[in-house]
């Protein structure tokens, strides 16, 4: 089950689009790179999963990148359903869990793929998989695109992994500092400024009302 996971080296020489330059440092994870790993990871998810039609379960709004990009890989018959998570986090610390989003599909006696974007400290993905357990499925596989861990304070492991990452907070591909950047093709490092600009104070990391957050100029 578990396949190979490519570690990121901590300096990339890919460039950061002149667009930009000003909010993000490095560039940790080259798209090129992410589509290379995504054609892997499905190949690893199809091989697994010949026998039994597969529920994929994603968990909003970070794998909307990684989910389409990876789906259209499976060459498999599957449903798609989504769990929305929203974690009360204060900058870049992620704090109590809230469940926006149920499940709609029947999972019952299903092979389950759980997809997220990262696996930080476990708290996510445990809570998750304890929530899934209960709706009694054949099997659930969990899939990340990210995986850091040195951050783990629950015993979770994924079966896929996309790239281990070292303890810095990224964001793009899907993955946001304060609702931004998610646009980003590739994965990467924000410029240390942008956290003192765009001041994240325990609100939920997934809103759809008004902005609550402080706009810097060009934002
Ligand atoms: P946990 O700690 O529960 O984290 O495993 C999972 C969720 O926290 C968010 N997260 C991040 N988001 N850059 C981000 O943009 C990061 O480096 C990062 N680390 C954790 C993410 O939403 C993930 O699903």
């Amino acid at each position: 089950m578990r396949g190979s996971k490519p570690n990121v080296p901590l300096t990339n020489t890919t460039r950061v689009p002149t667009r930009w330059r000003g909010e993000v440092e490095r560039v940790l994870i080259p798209r090129s790179e992410i589509a290379r790993r995504l054609r892997v990871m499905a190949s690893e998810i199809q091989r697994d999963h010949q026998e039994n039609e597969l529920v994929v379960v994603s968990l909003l709004n970070g794998t909307v990148m990684f989910l389409a990009d990876l789906v259209r890989h499976l060459s498999l018959p599957l449903r798609l359903d989504f769990i929305g998570v929203s974690s009360y986090r204060a900058n870049t610390e992620s704090g109590e869990l809230v469940f926006t989003k149920e499940l709609r599909l029947d999972v019952r006696g299903r092979d389950v793929l759980l997809v997220d974007d990262i696996l930080d400290t476990g708290k996510t993905i445990s809570s998750v998989l304890e929530k899934l357990s209960k709706l009694s499925p054949r099997r659930i596989n969990v899939c990340v695109l990210l995986d850091k861990p040195s951050r783990r304070v629950r015993p979770v492991q994924a079966d896929y992994i996309g790239f281990e990452i070292p303890d810095v907070f990224v964001v793009g591909y899907g993955l946001d500092y304060a609702e931004r950047y998610r646009n980003l093709p590739f994965v990467g490092v924000l410029q240390p400024h942008v956290y003192k600009e765009l001041h994240v104070s325990a609100i939920p990391e997934s809103t759809s009302g008004p902005e609550p957050l402080p706009s810097p100029a060009g934002l």
